[in-house]
């Protein structure tokens, strides 16, 4: 075991299952937006990593752009409060937008975003999740694409953080409660 394996309780999803989830996700995302003019628009930093290998299992052209955004406070707990830290550069008009989040928990942080997005006027907007997490949702957000569904845990790995770390972490886990 590695120092960074030592955090894990248990894996919830593993690198195989990922790539068979992203490449399911990605053949339907080809196939829904094969007439239309696709940007993805990731969520740093959470989602770079699952950004990284859905966009290569797209088969459609598409663009791409980075949003970061923090909601306050680094623990385990959304503030409801979210804060642009570095916005996308390019203009919406006539893009079909799809927002590529890592988790969907409280959904406050995606019904921000698609509210200031929407805002820009694209020719339409969809969000696409690899995590969802339904129990906890306190919005009425339904994203369009899921990777799976996951129960009420604290998670780390592919991407996701616990206080900045074991984003490198390369599949999906629970964090084991001590090093919370
Ligand atoms: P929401 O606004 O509550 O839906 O959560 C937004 C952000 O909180 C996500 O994009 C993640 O960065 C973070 N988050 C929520 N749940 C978890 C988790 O279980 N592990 C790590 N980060 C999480
Ligand atoms: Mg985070």
């Amino acid at each position: 075991m590695n120092m960074l394996e030592q955090a894990v309780k248990n894996v919830i999803i593993d690198e195989n299952r990922l790539k068979l989830i992203i490449s399911e996700l990605g053949r339907k995302i080809s196939e829904d937006y094969k007439d239309k003019n696709l940007l993805l628009v990731s969520v740093l930093k959470g989602s770079v990593v699952f950004m990284a290998d859905l966009m290569r299992a797209i088969k459609i052209p598409c663009s791409v752009d980075f949003m970061c955004v923090s909601s306050y406070g680094n623990g385990v707990k959304t503030s409801g409060v979210v804060k642009i830290v570095k916005d996308i550069d390019i203009n919406l008009k006539g893009y079909d937008l799809l927002i590529v989040e890592d988790i969907l928990d409280s959904g406050l942080t995606l019904s921000y975003l698609e509210e200031i997005l929407s805002a820009r006027n694209p020719a339409s907007i969809k969000i696409c999740t690899l995590l969802d997490k339904p129990s906890r949702h306190m919005t009425d957000i339904k994203p369009d694409y899921v990777g799976a569904v996951v129960p009420d845990v604290f998670i780390i790995g592919y991407g996701l953080d616990y206080d900045e770390k074991y984003r490198n972490l390369p599949y999906v886990a629970e964090i084991d409660e001590k090093y919370i």
